[in-house]
């Protein structure tokens, strides 16, 4: 649980004197890293929720449900983390700013909003360091071609979203801050 809690607060940038609460997990998956909030810090007002009911040992913290669209009232976290699912959503093609504008209804004016994404840089970074462990999984250029153009959408996307935020802050390639 505390090495999920922690790979959570290194990619993110973030200590966890920082964390806000109440706090929601995105994608959740086993639910470890909202459990360790629980458990560990003693916040029971961290909630996660995932697609998936398959894997989930924490009944109770990890609600089953669509992220892109939550059964939460608007305005109801003061922090919204998603860790590993805007990367998943803009490799699948699905949509990734449809996700990032269900996240921002759920958090309180004020509070922050944190993912990390896909840029086309680490997508092309990805394919010449790791493509070759995967050789069930050859080189297809066009599908490479389109992930490139959907982390392009994004990042335009991400840009427009100034317009209507408090901030946005990118503390390292693929990480972003934005305050609602
Ligand atoms: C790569 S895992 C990341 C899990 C965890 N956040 C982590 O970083 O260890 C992505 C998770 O997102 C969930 N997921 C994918 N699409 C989703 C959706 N539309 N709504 C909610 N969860 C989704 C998957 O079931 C999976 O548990």
């Amino acid at each position: 649980m505390r090495e999920e809690f922690e790979s959570y607060l290194s990619l993110f940038d973030l200590e966890a004197e920082q964390l806000e609460f109440p706090l929601l997990d995105v994608g959740a998956g086993d639910g470890d890293f909202v459990q360790y909030c629980r458990q560990v810090l003693g916040h029971a007002d961290t909630f996660g929720l995932d697609i998936s009911s398959e894997e989930i040992p924490h009944a109770g913290a990890v609600i089953i449900g669509d992220a892109l669209s939550m059964p939460f009232e608007n305005d109801s976290f003061k922090m919204v983390v998603a860790k590993n699912l805007v990367t998943v959503l803009i490799t699948k093609g699905d949509k990734a700013g449809d996700l990032v504008d269900e996240m921002l209804r759920a958090l309180q004016k004020g509070g922050r909003l944190i993912f990390d994404f896909k840029t086309e840089q680490s997508i092309n970074e990805w394919e010449k360091e790791y493509r070759h462990l995967f050789p069930e999984e050859p080189f297809d250029e066009e599908e490479i071609r389109e992930e490139v153009k959907r982390a392009h959408t994004f990042a335009v996307f991400l840009e427009k979203l100034k317009e209507t935020v408090s901030s946005i802050s990118f503390p390292k390639e693929g990480v972003v801050h934005i305050i609602k």
